[in-house]
């Protein structure tokens, strides 16, 4: 459904009546390329060594004065004095943003044994998430802890991403890089899944269609699982993209062993994304409402996973990306099944992807979409739906392009770094934020 709200914003008449009556003023998100350039600054006494990283993001240094990125290395702020270096790198250049731009503050993970060190670096949590809410016009600002300073190559992928186009709906997000153990740098940027499987549940439609759609652009080859009754639209959907069809409910018991017979080469990259929603408040849900959501959502997600790491299915360097949802962070009247069903994929990521990468060389991260404009979300009552538009830094719904692309940076052979993570496509959505 249009949204004809962010198209009356767009022309003279509806910002000048917008701002008279001081409502929202979503800016029109920039998904293709940007122009200008990067601007890198320091706060601190920093090792990082990131100019090698920056230059092969492909954005030059800034030469206009209105950078499209702006990149804050804050990893050497270890104490109050130093963070007012970040005030002072970001205070003079922040209003000189480009529209739809983007910054990026880099910090480390806050020291559990020192809590001067803690204190700062958990201070540029709050820093970002305040200026991705005030900054406006589209523009996104996002907090990267590198784990390891000496690494800045295993950061790569996740600046690429942030500093691109790509990550036009993620704002306010803290992404941690682990170390370089498991990063890998592909042959080809454009082209990062060129000779990789990758099997995406609920791919006949929706987020999950626009996900194949994305991983296939970038050169992999796609299996479009989805129930039977989608089973056309499904096979559609993979003949567009030079891909194979799998009909199949994933919440048969044996949806796994099923899943890896039909992907006898293995897969590199499995994205959990089928979900249903069955709303009801918890007084009036009977049991079967219940069920079928956790069953779903959640238990059918550890059944295949469990029976697709056991068979040996998922390649070594291999990806898992499960598709969790605000809803499952903060909670939502009449989603208590499903709030339960996404809150338990947050649980099943942070747990398994340490021991998924020691036993076989896999990763484990989750997307958490917010409002994304799909035909769930168009069904929901206009007042309803507009606050769902509405309540987020960027004032606006996010498209089914923007979880695909958040889903193929973690996805990517240079993602390896990245595990455990939970990152929102919501626009830094006010709910659970
Ligand atoms: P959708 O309803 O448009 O598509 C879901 C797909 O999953 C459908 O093709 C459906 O046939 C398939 N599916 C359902 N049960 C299945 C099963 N047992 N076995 C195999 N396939 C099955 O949903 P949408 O909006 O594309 O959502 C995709 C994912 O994103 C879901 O996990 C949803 O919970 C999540 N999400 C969506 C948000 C939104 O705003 N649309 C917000 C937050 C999370």
């Amino acid at each position: 459904m249009a949204d004809r709200y962010l198209s009356f914003t767009g022309t003279a008449p509806g910002r000048f009546l917008t701002r008279r009556l001081g409502l929202p003023q979503p800016a029109p998100l920039e998904r293709g390329a940007f122009s200008g350039g990067l601007l890198h600054l320091t706060a601190g006494k920093t090792d990082l060594d990131l100019a090698p990283v920056l230059a092969r993001t492909g954005l030059g240094p800034d030469d206009t004065g209105r950078p499209a990125a702006v990149v804050l290395d804050a990893t050497g702020v270890r104490d109050v004095d130093a963070l007012a270096e970040v005030h002072a790198a970001l205070h003079p250049v922040v209003r000189s943003v480009a529209t739809s731009g983007r910054v990026v503050v880099l910090g480390t993970p806050p020291d559990p044994a020192d809590h001067h060190h803690a204190a700062v670096q958990q201070a540029l949590e709050g820093f970002t998430r305040s200026l991705g809410k005030e900054i406006g016009r589209g523009r996104t600002v996002n907090l990267v802890r590198l784990a390891d300073a000496a690494h800045a190559d295993a950061a790569e992928s996740t600046l690429r991403f942030l500093l691109s186009p790509a990550s036009a709906y993620v704002s306010g997000q803290v992404v941690e890089v682990g170390d370089a153990g498991g990063a890998g740098t592909p042959d080809d940027w454009e082209l990062p899944l060129a000779g990789r499987t990758a099997l995406v549940t609920g791919a006949a439609r929706g987020i999950g269609a626009a996900v194949a759609r994305t991983l296939a652009g970038q050169g992999a080859q796609v299996v479009v699982l989805d129930v039977p009754q989608a089973e056309d639209e499904a096979r559609r959907a993979a003949e567009r993209l030079g891909g194979t069809a799998l009909a199949l409910d994933i919440t048969t018991g044996d949806a796994g062993e099923r899943i890896a017979a039909a992907v006898p080469g293995g897969i590199d990259v499995l994205v959990h994304n089928a979900g249903i929603t069955r709303d009801r408040r918890l007084a009036n849900m009977p049991a079967e409402r219940w069920s079928s959501v956790l069953d779903v959502n959640l238990a059918s997600v550890l059944r295949t996973t469990d029976a697709l790491l056991a068979a040996g299915a998922v390649n070594r360097g291999g990806r898992i990306v499960a598709t969790a949802s605000i809803a499952g962070l903060a909670g939502n009247a009449g989603q208590t099944n499903y709030g339960a069903s996404k809150a338990g994929i947050v649980g099943l990521v942070r747990s398994l992807a340490p021991r998924a990468l020691a036993g076989h060389g896999v990763t484990v991260n989750a997307v958490a979409p917010g409002f994304i404009e799909t035909r769930m979300t168009a069904a929901v009552p206009l007042f309803i739906r507009e606050a769902g538009r509405r309540m987020n830094s960027l004032a606006q719904g996010g498209l089914p392009v923007d979880v695909a692309e958040t889903t193929a940076w973690l996805a990517h052979p240079a993602s390896g770094a990245v595990n455990g993570q939970v990152v929102r496509v919501c626009g830094q959505s006010l709910l659970g934020a």
